[in-house]
């Protein structure tokens, strides 16, 4: 079975379980034709997605992901160019396609150019998803100017401006994706002012769903519960990560590929219908 790219060009062999995979997420964009057990696939109009924080954590998942649901993918980072590179490097490794850039999401310019660098490479977007965040812990008597501000600077800021820009250029029956916490709920000490920067996206989302009616875009939060990357494990001991873990049904972290696959699940068209909604994704801690 062949594949063609129109965009590249390209044409790859494909398996039939690729072949239905790609038909399930992209049924719009895809003609394939059936024929003496032999199947073409073409693609006429390729599918795009740009996740921010995606050198790591989970947006690198997300962003290999969405590679392997068929997505051309920009990775995102603000100071790890070689991890951005790397997970460039896998996904291309694994027949996709993806560029990294170089952005921090706190300056609206370098947001800009960020989606502009998407464009140039891939010629428009379907899915963003705004993932990039910094979390800074300590009790509010103790906490310092700085990490509040930045804090506030890359998660809330920083994503709205991701965001507005999705506004501006997501194509019809696009998605756009923004991360929160579940830590909204539990809301547990020390952790106010991270708390109410990822409490902002449900309301981003929310809003932000409302003013796309009629282009069947969807946007949604999505809320995960403790993910097993450094954000979550930095700083702490051993004890409080079990802690988490043992208030977590499942009895275990949740890794950045169960997020990824929730992402996953709502940029396919199976996800349309979920919208301006916050999906918790959490094993069950709240
Ligand atoms: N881990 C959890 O338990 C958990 C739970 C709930 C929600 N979340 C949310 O999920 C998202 C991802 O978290 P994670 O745990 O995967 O984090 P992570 O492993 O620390 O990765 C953070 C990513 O964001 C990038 N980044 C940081 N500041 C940036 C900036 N100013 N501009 C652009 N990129 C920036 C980093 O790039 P560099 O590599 O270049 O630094 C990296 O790719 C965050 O929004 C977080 O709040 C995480």
């Amino acid at each position: 079975m062949s594949e063609k790219d129109t965009l590249t060009g390209q044409t790859h062999l494909i398996s039939r379980r690729r072949l239905l995979a790609a038909a399930l997420v992209t049924p719009a964009v895809l003609r394939a034709t059936v024929a003496g057990g032999a199947a073409q696939i073409q693609t006429s109009k390729s599918r795009t997605a740009l996740v921010t924080g995606s050198s790591r954590g989970i947006g690198a998942a997300t962003a290999k992901r969405l590679a392997r649901d068929g997505f051309a993918v920009t990775v995102n980072y603000v100071q790890n160019h070689a991890l951005a590179a790397g997970v460039v490097r896998e996904i291309e490794a694994a027949d996709g396609r993806a560029i990294s850039v170089q952005a921090d999401v706190s300056d609206p310019r370098a947001v800009r150019r960020l989606f502009d660098a998407h464009d140039s490479a891939f010629g428009g977007i379907d899915v963003v998803v705004s993932n990039a965040g910094i979390m800074r812990l300590a009790p509010f008597r103790e906490m310092l100017d700085a990490d509040f501000e930045r804090m506030v600077d890359v998660n809330q800021k920083g994503s709205f401006y991701v965001m507005r820009e999705a506004a501006r250029r997501v194509r019809d029956g696009g998605r756009i994706i923004t991360l929160s916490s579940s830590i909204t709920q539990l809301r547990s000490p020390t952790y106010g002012p991270y708390a109410a920067s990822k409490a902002a996206q449900e309301i981003f989302a929310n809003v932000l769903a409302k003013e796309l009616e009629g282009r069947h875009i969807s946007v949604n939060a999505i809320a995960p519960g403790v993910v097993n990357t450094t954000l979550f494990t930095d700083g702490k001991t051993h004890q409080q990560i079990d802690g988490f873990v043992q208030r977590t049904p499942h009895k275990r972290l949740g890794e950045p590929s169960d997020i990824a696959d929730v992402i996953s699940a709502l940029c396919g068209r199976d996800g349309a219908w979920i919208n301006g909604q916050t999906v918790f994704a959490n094993g069950g801690i709240v």
